[in-house]
């Protein structure tokens, strides 16, 4: 049977966390919404300790959105647990995430702790949170830069109090993938009772590679991907939900598994998170930038015409746009402009369509964009 693939989308969380980004209650149940229609497992709604606001954003959300997994963000500390808690109890399907830091760096200079209370704190506030909610997962914050063997304890304690997901950040965006596949593996070979939980992964993009280590990780027994719309978050971002499910979606060959995303609302939520918070996404921003499924190159152009597999391992459809675009430039050629005109309603005889294809040549040549206008006037003028 293929695996199935948990697609836990943390863009109201981690994404919100995009420098200059901030959501309303009202723009969050919206995404919310959006998030149930696109089929993403879990949510992650936001970290109710860090502000008034994320906590009554957490707790409409946990109020409002039935189906999904709600979760709520908190630090290994019982304040936080507790608020949580108290913002997520209303949701049939919630779980607390609680976290902290492992790498030698972090536990030196941000906790000030050594790593026998960093141990300790683990277990005790895995334990309580798991007192207060059904299901709990816990994140070593720093994972890829933490000493191996004292990571392999801590999750062993983690599972000890009783989380049921161990995450593993790359929270500096530091790994590269047959590392971090390579950590995913020790993890499973090396954690007593690791089968009894599923092992998350979070990746940030640092060096342009959270897609690559998050599907590298697959490769190697992670279930849980953790990424958000358009790739938003802290800094360079997560990995790109879209780019994750289409991967997989498209490669299922090699991936040989599934997530239960409806693809063709990719761009429906691209397009709502992008409005929301205000973050545009780059034109040539795979799957969902408006180049991803656009054609200019004259060859590329005739291709697509006659077979879109030439030159579209996707189809425009699956991820929810109409059809793929064809951009009439100076690198255009003669069967994409013919098409163009006819999509218009010209019917024109060989001669005319020569003299009309000179002419847009030449337009071409001197403007960068040639509209449907432009195309009408040198029309007229033949
Ligand atoms: O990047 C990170 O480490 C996080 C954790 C809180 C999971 O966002
Ligand atoms: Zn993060």
């Amino acid at each position: 049977m293929t695996k199935k693939i948990y697609i836990f989308d943390t863009t109201l969380r981690d994404g919100e966390q995009t420098p200059r980004v901030s959501l309303s209650i009202d723009e969050k149940l919206k995404i919310a919404k959006q998030l149930k229609n696109l089929g993403v497992d879990i949510i992650e709604a936001g970290f109710p300790a860090a502000s008034n606001g994320d906590f009554e954003c957490v707790k409409a959300i946990s109020k409002n959105i039935e189906g999904p997994v709600i979760v709520g963000l908190a630090r290994a500390l019982k304040k936080d647990i507790y608020a949580a808690w108290e913002a997520l109890k209303y949701s049939r399907n919630p779980r607390i995430h609680t976290f902290i830091a492992t790498s030698d760096i972090h536990m030196k200079y941000k906790l000030k702790m050594s790593r026998h209370q960093v141990l300790n704190s683990v277990y005790d506030m895995v334990k309580y949170a798991k007192e207060l909610c059904p299901s709990v997962e816990f994140s070593p914050e720093d994972a890829t830069r933490t000493d191996r063997e004292f990571l392999y304890h801590v999750l062993e304690k983690a599972i000890e109090a009783g989380a049921d997901v161990l995450n593993i950040p790359d929270t500096v965006g530091y790994t590269i993938p047959d590392e971090y596949g390579n950590l995913i593996k020790g993890i499973k070979e090396n954690v007593k009772n690791i089968n009894k939980v599923i092992i998350s992964v979070h990746c940030h993009n640092d060096l342009g590679l959270a897609v690559a280590n998050s599907l590298a990780a697959i490769k190697n027994g992670a279930e849980q991907i953790e990424c958000a719309v358009n790739g938003l978050g802290e800094r360079a971002g997560n990995a790109a939900m879209e780019e994750i499910v289409m991967a997989i979606r498209t490669r299922s060959d090699s991936f040989k598994c599934t997530t239960s995303i409806n693809t063709t609302q990719i761009v429906n939520t691209s397009k709502l998170v992008s409005k929301l918070t205000g973050v545009a996404v780059q034109n040539n921003k795979a799957i969902v930038g408006i180049n991803a499924f656009a054609h200019e190159a004259g060859i590329h152009q005739h291709g697509v015409l006659e077979c879109s597999r030439t030159y579209e391992i996707m189809t425009p459809e699956s991820v929810g746009l109409t059809k793929s675009s064809m951009v009439l430039g100076k690198h255009s050629g003669r069967h994409a402009f013919c098409q163009h005109l006819k999509d218009m309603g010209y019917d024109l005889n060989t001669e005319k369509l020569n003299e009309a294809f000179v002419k847009f040549k030449n337009a071409a040549d001197r403007k960068k964009n040639i509209s449907d206008e432009d195309i009408e006037k040198l029309i007229c003028e033949i």
